[in-house]
């Protein structure tokens, strides 16, 4: 007399036909997807409807992509994954500066700028001036001169420049620290705004009664030879959309006063260990 599969003995025979496979981390990653996969369609009982929709969701997000525009990646950091890798990956000590999402506006060869330099190449009406100045510290207190700051952000017009054309540069630089670890970068004081919502990412988001804003930020990947390199931003305190951030990058320790023109942080690196 036969009888009926169950569901968990379905999960073992998929699980197992993964198991010939000569890379056990593959085997690893796949046995844990599909479980989790097999659990979420139970668990919220998937109709056919329903995964009909998610493969179209899935199809319409693939074909938003292209050289520019990555829509996976902005669906990874609307659904938190993005923020989830940097806090499970980032080795560094506590003490050192927390990491928080890359985003998709990072340009490599922005241009080296010397201490004090201004980083804006196009004015806009509505910028107003800033000061940003700090250190680049070891765990120790102990300035790290030469430490390198890559820093980028968005314009007063709501736009990253390579928003506006592959060729414009604006808000860029690559600082680097004087003998005492200090560093001053002249910039406009960073607005609050929106991820791209013209694709499947933004209508998951106002299906979801979610909005697409991000607070004003700078972005800065600090790095110095024998240090572990930190991915991060710094919040301005004053913007209205710390509590609610799109893509969920907000640490309390990353939130400066950027009123009066100026702000101040200083960076701390944790070493790199054997
Ligand atoms: C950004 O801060 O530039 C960003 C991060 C995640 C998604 C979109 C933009
Ligand atoms: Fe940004």
């Amino acid at each position: 007399m036969s009888s009926r599969i169950t569901p968990a003995e379905h999960l073992k025979e998929v699980q197992n036909s993964f198991d010939d496979s000569m890379n056990p981390r593959l085997v690893e990653v796949l046995r844990a997807a599909v479980k989790h996969l097999h659990a979420f369609t139970a668990e919220v009982g998937l109709t056919h409807k329903e995964w009909f929709a998610g493969i179209d969701f899935l199809t319409q997000t693939g074909k938003m992509c292209d050289e520019v525009r990555q829509e996976f990646i902005l669906l990874s950091d609307t659904l938190g994954v993005s923020m989830l890798l940097e806090m499970i990956n980032y080795a560094a000590s506590d003490g050192a500066t927390e990491p928080t999402v890359f985003g998709p506006f990072h340009v490599d060869g922005a241009p080296n700028r010397k201490d004090g330099e201004s980083i804006i190449d196009q004015i806009f009406p509505t910028d107003s001036p800033l000061a940003f100045s700090g250190t680049v510290n070891d765990l120790n207190g102990k300035p790290i001169a030469g430490a390198s700051l890559d820093v980028w952000q968005v314009q007063s017009n709501g736009l990253y420049d390579v928003q506006q054309g592959a060729s414009q540069r604006n808000l860029r630089g690559v600082f680097k620290t004087n003998a005492d670890g200090s560093f001053t970068i002249n910039t406009v004081r960073p607005i609050d705004y929106t991820i791209p919502d013209d694709g499947p990412v933004g209508k998951m988001l106002r299906a979801s009664g979610r909005h697409q804003w991000r607070p004003a930020h700078i972005h800065m990947v600090v790095s110095a030879d024998g240090f572990i390199p930190v991915i991060t931003h710094l919040f301005d305190q004053a913007s209205k959309y710390l509590d609610s951030d799109a893509v969920f990058g907000v640490r309390d320790s990353l939130i400066v006063d950027m009123s009066n023109g100026h702000c101040n942080y200083d960076f701390v690196l944790d070493s790199t260990r054997e």
